[in-house]
């Protein structure tokens, strides 16, 4: 009793001394410098990604008298799910491997009015020249098994620092607000897993039938869009000269021809 009191105060003491000494901590504080600045490039590839959004919202609330964007929601991968990540994919403990195989350090959700309004806000994106297209993933047209409907796209940004240019990987996930209502509320209940297999199997069919009915109410309020706007656009600000050279006119698919060598379901 007495031997283990003793070996308890010495193991504390040894803590004390070794882990919590200004030389460990000093060890910890410049190896985090790295990762910290590291996190610090995708903060800032988020915020360039952000303004490329924003002022095509702004050009378009414009010309068009109708914005594209409702809501935009970014974040940086947590410290936590980053680790999971790195434990999940066997991916090697450093700031090179993190770089070159993590995609999604940097996230960016858009969400959109109509569904036109994804491919067109994509389209824009992707033809702007500081922009290079990593991967497409197309959830709209192919949604997943279980009816999540979104299109990601992988996109590398240069980011401008004091003495030198990086180019960043950021993900973007653009959805309407259906697509968006849907997934929030599946990833809530993916997390109730320990109900029994029969109820699973009921809450799935029941979240794809939701699916279903939400694809559905976007392809209707697309159609009510098109009613409304008869060529695709209100007429009201056509003929204002424009500062900025055309945006395409409400393609009906403009990303078909940048589908084929990235699309990676
Ligand atoms: P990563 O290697 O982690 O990128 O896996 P992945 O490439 O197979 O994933 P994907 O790019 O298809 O999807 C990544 C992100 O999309 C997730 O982190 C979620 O935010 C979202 N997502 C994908 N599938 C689902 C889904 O079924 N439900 C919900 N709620 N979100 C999803
Ligand atoms: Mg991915």
């Amino acid at each position: 009793m007495y031997i283990n009191g003793v070996l308890e105060q010495r193991k504390d003491q040894l803590i004390r001394q070794s882990l919590l000494s200004d030389e460990f901590l000093d060890f910890v504080k410049r190896n985090n410098i790295p990762f910290e600045t590291l996190i610090s490039y995708y903060r800032c590839a988020i915020m360039e990604v952000e303004t490329k959004f924003k002022v095509l919202n702004e050009q378009y609330a414009l010309r068009y008298d109708r914005n594209p964007i409702e809501s935009i929601k970014s974040r940086v991968k947590s410290y936590d799910s980053l680790l999971k990540k790195i434990r999940k994919k066997n991916i090697p403990l450093t700031l090179e491997a993190i770089e070159e195989q993590i995609w999604d350090v940097a996230g960016i959700r858009v969400i959109c009015s109509f569904q036109d309004d994804i491919y067109l806000l994509a389209d824009c994106l992707l033809q702007q020249d500081d922009i290079k297209l990593i991967e497409i993933k197309d959830y709209i047209k192919n949604p997943k098994p279980n009816g999540y409907r979104s299109l990601h796209l992988i996109v590398e940004i240069p980011i401008f620092l004091q003495d030198e240019k990086r180019n960043v990987k950021v993900e973007v996930q653009l959805r309407t607000i259906a697509m968006d209502s849907w997934a929030s509320l599946e990833h809530k209940l993916k997390y109730k897993k320990n109900l029994p297999a029969e109820q699973l199997e009921k809450i799935s069919d029941e979240l794809k039938h939701c699916a279903d009915i939400s694809a559905e109410l976007d392809a209707r309020m697309q159609t009510v869009r098109m009613d409304i706007y008869k060529d695709g656009n209100p007429t009201k600000y056509e003929d204002m000269p424009l500062k900025v050279p055309n945006l395409p006119v409400m393609p009906q698919n403009p990303l078909m021809g940048l589908l084929g060598d990235n699309q990676k379901n």
